[in-house]
C-alpha cells in the first residue's frame, strides 16, 4: 500500500507534474468523436489523491478522433491549399469546436469528483506549431490546490504562408515541461505499458524500461501514425524534455494509479526517457 507521507514536505513542496492524455487513451481513434469516459473517470480517480498533495499539476490532452480523422481528411497539418482552402477554413472551425467539446466532456469528469479545472484552447492563445511555437505560458503555472489548467492539441494560426497548422499535445508539453520547472513529464498512452519493442499486439513485443536515445527507437512500435506523428513525436519530444527534466515517462494510461506510485516510490511499470 502507498503512503502519500512517503512525499516528505520539502519534496512535495517542489513537485510540478505536466501529465498528457493521450488522443488513443481518451477517445476511439478510429470512430469520429468517440469519447471513452470510462477511460478519463479512470485517470480522474488516480489524480484525485495527488491533487490532495501538496503538487502543481499541469494538463494536456490529445484529439484522437476528434481531431485527426477531419484534419487528416482537409490535409489541415500542411497547411492551406488554394484550391481548396474555403473547405478547408470550415474544417478549421468544427475541428476546433470539436476540440472544445472533447475539452469540456473532460474537464466534466474532473469536477464531477470535485476537481476544479480551467480549460486554455491553444487557438486563443498559440501561434505556430513545432516544439518553438508561440505563445504566454505564465497561466499555467498555478500553486498546488488552485483549479487545475488544462489545453490541447489543437489547429491554430501561423505566421507563414501556411495560415495554419497543428499544434500537438506533445509540443505543448515540451514547452510546459521545459519552462516551468516542472519535476515529472508524464506521457499517458492507451494501448501499451510504454514504448515497446514492437507492435503490442504482435507476440513477442517487450516494453522497453528504459530509452535514451534516438538510435534506440529502430524497432519501436510504430502502428499509430496520425497527422502529428504517433509514437514517434511522443518519443521525440520525451527526449528534448529530458535534458531538462529528470522524472520524463511514458505509461500505461489504462492503469493510471502507476502515476502516483510514481510520485511516491520514484518508480513504475512503464519507460523512463533518459537524457542521452
Ligand atoms: C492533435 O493533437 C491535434 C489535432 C489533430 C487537432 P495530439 O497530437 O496531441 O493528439 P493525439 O494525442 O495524437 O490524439
Amino acid at each position: 500500500m502507498l503512503e502519500y507521507e512517503n512525499l516528505d514536505l520539502e519534496q512535495q513542496m517542489a513537485v510540478r507534474v505536466a501529465i498528457k492524455l493521450g488522443g488513443g487513451l481518451i477517445s476511439d481513434k478510429s470512430s469520429m468523436k468517440k469519447f471513452n469516459p470510462d477511460a478519463v473517470e479512470r485517470v480522474v480517480d488516480a489524480i484525485f489523491p495527488i491533487s490532495e498533495l501538496e503538487v502543481s499539476i499541469i494538463l494536456v490532452h490529445g484529439a484522437g478522433s476528434f481531431g485527426h480523422l477531419l484534419a487528416k481528411k482537409w490535409k489541415i497539418a500542411e497547411g492551406m491549399k488554394t484550391e481548396i482552402s474555403k473547405d478547408q477554413r470550415e474544417a478549421v472551425e468544427e475541428i476546433r469546436s470539436d476540440m472544445r467539446e472533447l475539452n469540456e466532456l473532460i474537464i466534466d469528469k474532473f469536477t464531477e469528483r470535485g476537481l476544479a479545472c480551467i480549460g486554455h484552447p491553444p487557438s486563443e492563445w498559440a501561434i505556430g506549431t513545432g516544439a518553438r511555437f508561440m505563445g504566454d505560458i505564465s497561466v499555467f503555472e498555478r500553486a498546488p490546490g488552485e483549479p487545475i489548467p488544462v489545453t490541447f492539441g489543437d489547429v491554430v494560426e501561423t505566421d507563414d504562408e501556411r495560415g495554419f497548422g497543428i499544434l500537438s499535445g506533445d509540443d505543448l508539453m515540451f514547452r510546459l515541461s521545459t519552462e516551468l520547472d516542472v519535476t515529472h513529464s508524464i506521457f499517458l498512452i492507451g494501448d501499451a505499458d510504454g514504448v515497446m519493442s514492437s507492435p503490442p499486439s504482435e507476440e513477442g513485443s517487450e516494453l522497453i524500461t528504459h530509452l535514451r536515445s534516438e538510435l534506440e527507437m529502430e524497432g519501436v512500435h510504430d502502428t499509430d501514425i496520425d497527422v502529428t506523428g504517433g509514437i514517434r513525436l511522443k518519443i521525440d519530444r520525451a527526449l528534448e524534455i529530458s535534458k531538462e527534466v529528470d522524472e520524463v515517462w511514458i505509461i500505461d494510461g489504462r492503469k493510471p494509479n502507476r502515476i502516483l506510485e510514481l510520485l511516491t516510490s520514484g518508480q513504475t511499470k512503464g519507460t523512463k526517457i533518459l537524457r542521452g
